[in-house]
């Protein structure tokens, strides 16, 4: 099969093979235990040629590597829609103290205007010479909690009920939500550097829960509807909202203030594990940035640390397609793994960050899909992350590949905002 062949002549250990067998119910985190399972080479081509310079891997085995990561990991997406409609619904010059111009877009995503739609918020900095850079990401609790500006659209469709007082109640946004979301953003901060901002509600495309998919995009773009049987291979809830974000790239090409090839696609967690697919799958994307992403993200899964595929497939079986679930207890069978994934954002810099605490999301696991990802940007005479071991806490690293773990736990931080922008700076050269 082809997992053996990208082995590059390696053998399982059944040793790191019975650790993982023995413990399916728990969650390691000694790193003296994570096994040693053998990585699948990415410069090994499924006919067991080697990939030794940037024409092959372009022209190649990136494709191959981008087709096992649709078959096994995230499904295949659909084509972009001949009939996409924008329509801007809000403008406010002077937004944020009159720094920024704020723009609400509706994108109908099937070009029907009572079809399935998204709604993107767009900040662009006021004064500056254009067109901008931007970073372009998901949100998870609404376009209104990424900023407190009380005249942004509160989003009226079903979210998840809030743990942390987000103010969400009965699986709706109340007013009391409006910022909640504020911290992760630092719109403030972007602005002020000279970015464009733009995000939009993953939920506006599928509701992130087992069944959201009949009320969202995956069933409107079925001939079945509700009623759809997917193939194993077919997109999953993070493929939809990967999707979205192209959508969102499609309005952000169209609009003038925007500098479309310096667009950064960005998420956290979940919406991490999003960014790095969307990265992959639409290579107008100038920038890709992981933040927190963990398992199914940036972590390489053959690393027993942390969550497991086990585990996402049994909390999460939406997120993923069907053929991931047959991975679950063994990632050794999984014919790709998540340095691969890394690669696929090569020769665009790409920005990988872990938090100390988010011990869950493995961050060594996701600095390693980073460092694994070196020879890929090698091939395009590319530096990756500068460094031969895991950096020190808060000790931000990294050339075509940016890496940080900062200290505390799982979330986006003003700290992390600022490592995104420096390395943006660097990169979108302005
Ligand atoms: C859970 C899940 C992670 C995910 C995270 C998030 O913790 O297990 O895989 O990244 O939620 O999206 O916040």
């Amino acid at each position: 099969m082809q997992f053996t062949q990208l082995l590059a002549g390696g053998l399982i250990l059944a040793a790191s093979l019975s650790a993982f067998a023995q413990r399916p119910n728990t969650t390691n985190y000694d790193e003296s235990k994570v096994g040693n399972l053998p990585l699948p080479d990415p410069l090994t081509c499924a006919d067991g040629s080697k990939v030794t310079d940037a024409k092959t891997w372009q022209t190649k085995r990136r494709a191959e590597v981008f087709g096992l990561f649709q078959t096994h990991v995230y499904g295949r997406s659909p084509a972009k829609p001949a009939n996409l409609v924008f329509e801007v619904t809000k403008t406010e010059p002077k937004a944020l103290g009159g720094t920024a111009t704020r723009k609400e877009i509706a994108i109908y995503l099937t070009g029907k205007k009572d079809g399935p739609r998204l709604d993107l918020l767009v900040f662009v900095p006021n004064g500056v010479k254009g067109p901008v850079p931007a970073f372009l990401g998901c949100n998870f609790n609404g376009n209104h909690a990424v900023h407190a500006d009380p005249t942004i659209t509160l989003n009226p469709r079903w979210m998840r009920n809030s743990q942390d007082k987000q103010g969400v109640v009965n699986n709706r946004a109340t007013e009391a939500s409006r910022g909640s979301e504020a911290s992760r953003w630092q719109v403030e901060m972007v602005i002020a550097k000279g970015y464009a901002l733009a995000t939009y509600y993953y939920g506006d495309v599928e509701p992130d829960h087992a069944e959201g998919w009949k009320d969202g995009l995956r069933a409107a773009m079925s001939k079945g509807g509700a009623s759809t049987q997917f193939a194993p291979d077919a997109w999953g809830a993070i493929g939809a909202w990967a999707w979205g974000l192209s959508r969102g790239l499609d309005y952000l090409e169209k609009d003038k203030a925007i500098d479309a090839k310096k667009v950064a696609v960005i998420g956290h967690s979940r919406l991490g594990k999003t960014s790095l697919w969307a990265g992959a799958s639409d290579e107008r994307f100038g920038m890709v940035i992981s933040n927190n992403s963990g398992e199914g993200g940036a972590s390489i899964s053959r690393r027993d640390f942390g969550e497991t595929i086990a585990v996402l497939n049994k909390n999460f079986p939406h997120w993923f397609c069907g053929n991931y679930k047959q991975y679950t207890g063994h990632p050794e069978n999984l014919p790709v793994d998540m340095h691969e994934l890394a690669a696929l954002a090569a020769p665009r810099p790409l920005y990988i960050a872990s938090a100390q605490e988010d011990t869950w999301a493995d961050p060594k696991g996701e600095f390693l899909a980073g460092k694994l990802a070196e020879p890929v940007y090698a091939l395009f005479g590319k530096k990756g992350t500068g460094v031969a071991e895991w950096p020190a806490v808060n000790q931000p690293v990294g050339e075509s590949i940016g890496y940080h773990v900062r200290s505390g736990k799982h979330d986006v931080t003003a700290y992390d905002w600022e490592q995104y922008l420096r390395f943006a700076d660097k990169h979108f050269k302005r």
